[in-house]
């Protein structure tokens, strides 16, 4: 089997199988040097190789024969326009408007801040940050001022992009004010801000740190590729830690693109001129890599949705966009699909479109519970393949490699290691575990090409956080086991990360604004299990000694400070007073234990306990308040 040469290849050579791989894409300069080490000793991939990102994803397709080939399909039912843009046209834009970036000082190494919504100039940003050799920072759309600014001081930018609204279903966010509340937080603003502006509400630009996209645009020189180091960064991608400040992913060039060229056909059995659809979103690591630079960088097309899988008008959108644009391989978030399923649990909107050219049905982000996998199969009845992977690797760790011809599924397996990848499960001593036998996903180091080689500003955390726990090794913060035919199952998070709607969120990032409350001493924020959603944010408070508060409004104030310091997309809905938190007789709350009573999950109190007769209290006011599974 193919799958299994390639995978010992990866595993027993991994610079001859990389090396191949390389061969694949255009270099300026080929890189003699496979692997090898750098000043902080950590696996750099293809040292001594130039290219440009940007020019592999477009210029490169215009002078091999696919100028006219579609190279980006703008859908957008929030405003109901659909525009496709040629390999050519995209090329030009791109390098247009990387000439206004250089007009406003741009050059290779400096960091530019993008929050934009999903429209192409999104893309065409990012894009024109590569070709300058700039490193962009996308900050989801959906995220609050003080999640940008603490973003635009961690990565420095020279200059921020933005646009000046969003749009939710009917509802219109205007970006301006957001990015302004930003900038005025911000340690370190960026000298200057481009704006576009969009029909649906302009927005007023300061004369002198403000620029009008278009008018810069138009007025500026397109711009040439320049050459980078292959572990020259491309981009920062910032997501949710443990902690409130947010981690700076780093992608470097030449890593990334042999791995986006390689998980398209393996993973994704997806080749030049195919149509390529990732339901999600820019300021996401799915959105980066298979929204804009995989599809791209392979030759195919891809689309670029504005939109939700349901009210976007319904729950036919998914279907609509497959069958309008001869759509290949559809990629979301198992959350969209229960979206489409609860508003039309019989899938009979699906019938309506011609659905033909859909292959294969993608899912990631959180975990893909049996029934939605079901659901999907018996309606579309084509092959659903779950891939696990996270920001950090930017391309699965493990999935059912359609490329290699798609393996039988298990139940709630995410199916076998990607080659290059060599997935462990270790005990919390770092000894490996029987199989089946449940512990912390590793996966041994050197990691493949694409992944992270450091975080932004803070390499100690890079390898605190994820190299120092087991020698060897890094750490994904997963739990899981392997059976014994060598099958994966992810079983969530080991630390305080919650995964909402396929939005990576940290629930410690939550305690700290919940914290900040002047009636609150102390609090829990834990992930309830959600239907919709696979989990939801749920607070646990306790007062102040000498305190009285209406729990109603306190509920209603903590909301709404979570939702303007970290943002809408946090979910953040429910927060109860409890009048005791479970500890550790050394202080430690006891948050697993918890989650297990949201959970209605069997628990074992714990003998570290210092207060037994609270966990009682909590689940009889949990159960009270209907917030006990
Ligand atoms: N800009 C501004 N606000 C945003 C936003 C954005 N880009 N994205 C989400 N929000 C807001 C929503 O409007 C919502 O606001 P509300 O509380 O006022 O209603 C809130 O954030 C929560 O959003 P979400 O949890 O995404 O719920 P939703 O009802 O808007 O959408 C889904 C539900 C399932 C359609 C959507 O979450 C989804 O598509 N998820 C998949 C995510 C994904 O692709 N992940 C990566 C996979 S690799
Ligand atoms: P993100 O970095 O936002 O992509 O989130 C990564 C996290 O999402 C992982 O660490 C997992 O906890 C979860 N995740 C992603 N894909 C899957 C999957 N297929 N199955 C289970 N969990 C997943």
């Amino acid at each position: 089997m193919k799958y299994d040469k390639d995978y010992r290849e990866a595993q027993e050579h991994p610079e001859t199988f990389w090396k191949a791989q390389a061969a694949n894409i255009h270099w300026f300069r080929r890189p003699e040097t496979i692997l090898s080490k750098d000043d902080q000793g950590i696996d750099r991939w293809f040292a001594d190789g130039e290219l440009n990102t940007a020019f592999l994803a477009l210029d490169y397709h215009v002078l091999n024969g696919r100028g006219e080939q579609a190279a980006l399909i703008y859908d957008s039912p929030v405003t109901g326009v659909t525009r496709t843009y040629s390999y050519y046209e995209l090329t030009e834009e791109v390098a247009r408007f990387a000439g206004a970036l250089k007009s406003k000082g741009v050059s290779k190494g400096d960091r530019v801040v993008i929050y934009m919504p999903m429209i192409p100039e999104a893309a065409i940003a990012m894009l024109a940050c590569a070709r300058l050799g700039a490193v962009h920072s996308v900050v989801f759309g959906g995220f609050a001022p003080h999640e940008l600014a603490v973003r635009i001081d961690d990565a420095a930018p020279k200059v921020l992009v933005t646009a000046s609204c969003g749009i939710e279903v009917d509802r219109i966010i205007p970006y301006k004010p957001i990015v302004n509340d930003a900038l005025a937080m911000a340690e370190s603003p960026p000298e200057a801000c481009i704006v576009f502006q969009r029909d649906q509400c302009p927005c007023e630009l300061t004369p002198g740190t403000d620029f009008d996209w278009k008018s810069l645009t138009s007025a500026a020189e397109p711009a040439d590729c320049v050459a980078v180091k292959a572990t020259d960064p491309l981009y920062v991608l910032y997501t949710s830690g443990t902690t409130g400040k947010p981690k700076g992913v780093v992608r470097d060039n030449g890593g990334h693109a042999v791995a986006m060229r390689y998980s398209m056909a393996s993973v994704y059995d997806i080749h030049p001129g195919d149509v390529f659809w990732a339901a999600s979103d820019v300021g996401w690591g799915g959105g980066h890599s298979y929204i804009v630079y995989a599809p791209l960088i392979t030759g195919c097309t891809t689309v670029f949705y504005e939109g939700k899988p349901v009210r976007t008008p319904d729950a036919g959108a998914f279907w609509r966009v497959c069958s309008e644009h001869r759509v290949k391989a559809l990629f979301a978030a198992p959350t969209a699909f229960r979206a489409v399923r609860k508003e039309d649990p019989e899938c009979r909107m699906a019938a309506a479109y011609d659905l033909s050219s859909l292959k294969t049905i993608f899912m990631a982000g959180e975990r893909l519970d049996p029934p939605t996998y079901d659901w999907v199969v018996e309606h579309l009845e084509r092959p659903v393949v779950d891939h696990w992977w996270q920001t950090e690797t930017g391309w699965a760790i493990a999935g059912n490699h359609v490329g290699y011809g798609i393996a039988p599924t298990k139940p709630g397996s995410v199916t076998r290691a990607t080659p290059g990848f060599v997935v462990e499960i270790l005990d919390d001593d770092g000894a490996p575990v029987e199989p089946g036998e449940q512990g912390n996903i590793a996966l041994r180091l050197p990691m493949p090409p694409g992944s992270l080689p450091t975080i932004w500003g803070n390499h100690s955390r890079f390898v605190d956080g994820y190299l120092s726990k087991f020698a060897g090794y890094y750490v994904s913060g997963d739990g899981g086991f392997i059976d014994t035919e060598g099958y994966l199952f992810v079983q969530g998070r080991t630390d305080d990360i919650i995964n909402v709607a396929g939005h990576r969120l940290s629930t410690g990032e939550m305690e700290e604004v919940v914290a900040s409350h002047p009636a609150v001493a102390e609090c829990a924020v834990i992930g309830r299990r959600c239907e919709l959603k696979g989990e939801e944010p749920l607070g646990l408070v306790l007062l102040k000694d000498g305190v009285s508060v209406d729990e109603n409004s306190l509920e209603s104030e903590l909301i709404q400070e979570v939702r303007a310091r970290i943002g809408a997309v946090a979910s953040f809905k429910h927060a109860v007073v409890v009048q005791r938190l479970p500890k550790t007789r050394s202080g430690k709350i006891l948050r697993k234990v918890l989650r297990s009573i949201a959970n209605g999950e069997e628990y074992q109190t714990p003998s570290t306990i210092d207060d037994p007769a609270c966990l009682v209290e909590i689940e009889a006011t949990l159960l009270k308040k209907g917030l006990r599974n």
